[in-house]
């Protein structure tokens, strides 16, 4: 029956201890039966068919050592639309949508040109692409296998003109495009010190990809990278960066020393700074 599979999740996993146990047990079982959360507790005495129930176990077993809900449903909600997301990608964070707030929040051109270096999943260009109107996108990433979910995103969630309004490049950072004509850069790089690693939930460190997580030469040491790579954009644009949680005064240091004007830093919901906007002066 379909209540004792939820108990039996419920209870596995709050022994699991990995996140809110009763949340995960109606995800997992709704997202095999296609079902809504409040669909699961009113169908609470059904049986399930045999295929269902199996799908849902290997599904909980896959949970239970650890991997992120996220990539067991292959989605993630991003300022308020699912992307898909595999295990090539990082899994959009909430504090990533301040990241959208802050580009939203600034004086644009009528069809302004964004650049998104690191794109992962795509979901900070596929979002500005369909936030701002006329925006035209270039979004890069070191990764082709990331590259190709950002690319399944944006025709998902934009659909046939997916690929005007959004130019895909594999690519180092910005090393290897003109910056002129960009009104404004976005990025969340991988800012995570490699002497942190023993910090990180198991969940993130055995699961999401390394390369969307660290920073090899030193926590701050992609972002100085990538304010010497952007050097020849033109004065006015903006640079809208999510920043690691004890980085905020080297980053505005070094914002400074590269020609950068701070003009805001957001706090992330635990009131730590996470996202520092500037404008190049
Ligand atoms: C922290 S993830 C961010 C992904 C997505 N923008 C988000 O906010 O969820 C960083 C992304 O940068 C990419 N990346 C890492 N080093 C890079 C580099 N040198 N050049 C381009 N992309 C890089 C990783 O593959 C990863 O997709």
């Amino acid at each position: 029956m379909l209540g004792e599979l939820v108990e039996l999740a419920r209870s596995s996993l709050a022994r699991a201890d990995f996140g809110p146990a009763q949340r995960e047990a109606y995800l997992l079982l709704g997202h095999v039966l296609g079902l809504t959360e409040a669909q699961v507790l009113a169908r609470w005495d059904q049986q399930i068919p045999e295929e269902p129930e199996q799908r849902f176990r290997h599904m909980l077993e896959r949970r239970l050592r650890g991997e992120p809900v996220a990539y067991i449903l292959g989605r993630r909600e991003f300022y308020g639309r699912s992307f898909r997301v595999d295990s090539s990608v990082l899994i959009p964070r909430p504090e990533t949508e301040h990241v959208v707030e802050a580009a939203l929040s600034l004086p644009l051109p009528p069809q302004p040109r964004v650049l998104d270096l690191g794109t992962g999943s795509g979901c900070l260009a596929v979002t500005l692409a369909l936030e701002i109107d006329r925006a035209s996108v270039v979004a890069v990433d070191i990764s082709p296998a990331a590259l190709s979910v950002a690319r399944a995103n944006a025709f998902d969630l934009i659909g046939d003109r997916a690929f005007d309004r959004i130019q895909f490049v594999a690519g180092d950072l910005a090393g290897s495009l003109s910056l002129e004509g960009f009104d404004l850069v976005v990025s969340n790089p991988p800012y995570i010190g490699l002497d942190e690693e023993a910090f990180l939930s198991p969940e993130i460190r055995e699961f999401e990809p390394r390369a969307a997580l660290f920073s090899p030469d030193g926590d701050d040491a992609i972002i100085r990278r990538l304010l010497a790579e952007l050097e020849g954009l033109t004065s006015g644009s903006h640079l809208v960066v999510e920043i690691g949680h004890r980085q905020s005064r080297r980053v505005t240091d070094s914002l400074a020393r590269s020609g950068f004007e701070l003009t805001s830093m957001t706090e992330d919901y635990q009131g730590i700074p996470r996202v520092a906007t500037a404008r190049r002066r």
